[in-house]
């Protein structure tokens, strides 16, 4: 990993007009812009098929900032620096015209040579683009190329190995990027330093003292306009194989050697590995699936999953995943790992709750039930960490009172902003894919999800099972209560 030099680049950006680049990308470029990362040797190429002009794309990337404080000033400086090139990429010949202006551009901003693609785009793109990039001679210069690729990475185990197998005729892996846009997250990358900063908690983190853990990502939002995708993904795929499996990793990983991408790869690698995994029974036993029905929020009428646009009416995908998994290793034998995530609950909340185990005798007499311990980190809308401790009541006697001791602020630009990207581009500029999914951990999660996948299509479920604007089907709660435990409320 080096720094200053390789901040200049050209950043290419294939689907220059969809959503993701104007909602999350061109506002992260800004942000690093503002805030010096970028300097005045970088370019952007925005590419796709329509037909716009350099200055169109200009007005589209400045309207994008609209909701950045104090954006006017530096606006047209900022956007000076992007480019259009309409380019169809299933079209050999439009990559002539890329070519030329990639090579025009590296000379008038002395980009060094120094190249970023990033894929936002349709995933069954990914492949092509990546060999054209490289049959064409877009990486035959001086300096770094690096690929950033959106997910879904693949669908299942083998049609990720199809992609990875494309994308490394032209990269090699450690140019290969692939976004997980929840590592970017504040209080996911302050996992690592809860964990290694604070004896107190590094020293109970184990099976001695922590009797569950347990993860939440929670939506309010159903599919809304992504009905195609998410009908063919669920939310096994759309939530639990990323995001929620890396969470998993983080928190179960044992403290690396040192704190570089290698070092703490491995030691997730390792995590995954140890992962139980279920046969058969046990995948019902262990996991949970629900697809929200219709619902009422808000004095509003909500629709249920079938009906939503692009959806079939007879849908048995999932829009709802609860679980319990083992971690079988020295560190977690025996500790539950619980994970739920699902559209149309009741709140938006990321957060991991870690319960640890109960004093060996309450002597504080029967009629006094101690509150556990809990150890909440919240991701978001709220960051920080929360601890539920028991205190004694102020006045006379001896009675117990749950108290929180909290660290928490709201986010500073609210959630699913830019922000993550802000990060994660950086860090692709600066070369330090830690915060990014490596082809192993990927592979990892797909065996594991897979095996979930297999036994659920034998059999359909009867779905709608929950109500939009409640926290899930029954049977999340059950899953959890079987062992003596309930979920942590969220947001609290
Ligand atoms: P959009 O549908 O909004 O954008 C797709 C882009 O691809 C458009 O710019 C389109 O432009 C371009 N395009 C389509 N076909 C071609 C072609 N043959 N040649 C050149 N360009 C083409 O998608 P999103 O921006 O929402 O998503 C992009 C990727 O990011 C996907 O992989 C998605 O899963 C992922 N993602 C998106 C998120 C989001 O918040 N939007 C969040 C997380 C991941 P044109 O029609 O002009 O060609
Ligand atoms: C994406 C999923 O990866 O994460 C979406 O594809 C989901 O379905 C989104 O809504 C949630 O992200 P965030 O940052 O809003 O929690």
């Amino acid at each position: 990993m080096t720094d200053e030099l390789e901040q200049r680049a050209l950043i290419t950006i294939f689907g220059g007009t969809g959503d993701l680049a104007n909602r999350k990308l061109y506002p992260s470029l800004f942000h690093l812009y503002k805030k010096g990362s970028l300097g005045e040797n970088f370019a952007v190429i925005g590419t796709a098929r329509r037909e716009w002009s350099d200055d169109f794309f200009r007005d589209k990337v400045k309207a994008s900032l609209k909701d950045i404080e104090d954006h006017e000033e530096l606006a047209d400086a900022f956007s000076s620096h992007f480019y259009y090139q309409s380019h169809d990429v299933t079209n050999q010949e439009s990559y002539v015209k890329l070519k030329t202006l990639s090579d025009e551009l590296d000379e008038k901003y002395d980009l060094k040579g120094n190249r970023l693609f990033y894929l936002a785009m349709a995933p069954n793109f990914f492949g092509m683009i990546a060999s054209r990039i490289k049959s064409e001679g877009f990486v035959d210069t001086e300096g770094f190329h690096r690929l950033i690729i959106e997910k879904p990475f693949g669908h299942d185990l083998k049609s990720a190995e199809e992609l990875n197998n494309s994308l490394r005729q032209a990269f090699n892996e450690d140019e290969i990027y692939r976004i997980d846009h929840y590592l970017g997250k504040e209080m996911i990358q302050n996992i690592s330093v809860i964990r290694f900063a604070n004896s107190i908690i590094e020293s109970l983190w184990n099976n001695r003292y922590i009797d569950n853990i347990q993860v939440t990502l929670s939506e309010v939002l159903g599919v809304e306009d992504r009905g195609k995708y998410y009908d063919e993904s669920g939310a096994l795929r759309d939530m639990v194989q990323n995001h929620i499996l890396q969470i998993v990793s983080l928190l179960a990983m044992e403290p690396p050697i040192k704190l570089t991408t290698e070092e703490i790869r491995h030691e997730k690698v390792r995590a995954l590995r140890s992962l139980r995994v279920y046969e058969g029974k046990e995948v019902h036993q262990n996991f949970i699936r629900g697809q929200y029905g219709e619902g009422e929020v808000d004095g509003k009428e909500l629709k249920g999953y079938r009906q939503e646009e692009n959806v079939d009416p007879h849908s048995n995908t999932e829009t709802f995943v609860a679980a319990k998994l083992m971690i079988d290793n020295f560190r977690w034998t025996g500790v539950p790992f619980y994970i739920r995530t699902g559209k149309r609950l009741a709140d938006k909340a990321t957060q991991i709750a870690i319960h640890f185990k109960n004093v060996p005798l309450n002597l504080f007499g029967q009629q006094q039930s101690l509150g556990g311990n809990v150890l909440v980190i919240h991701i978001q809308p709220n960051e920080g960490i929360t601890l539920h401790l028991n205190v004694k009541e102020p006045g006379q006697g001896m009675v117990t009172m749950p108290v929180n001791l909290d660290y928490v602020h709201s986010s500073p630009d609210g959630m699913n902003t830019p922000e993550a990207y802000e990060k994660l581009i950086l860090d692709c500029l600066r070369g330090d894919a830690t915060y990014f999914s490596h082809w192993d951990e990927v592979s990892l999660s797909w065996r594991f999800i897979d095996q979930i996948a297999a036994v659920w299509n034998t059999t359909k479920d009867h779905f709608p099972n929950y109500k939009s604007g409640s926290m899930g089907p029954k049977e999340a709660d059950d899953l959890v209560q079987r062992d003596g435990f309930y979920w942590f409320p969220v947001n609290e």
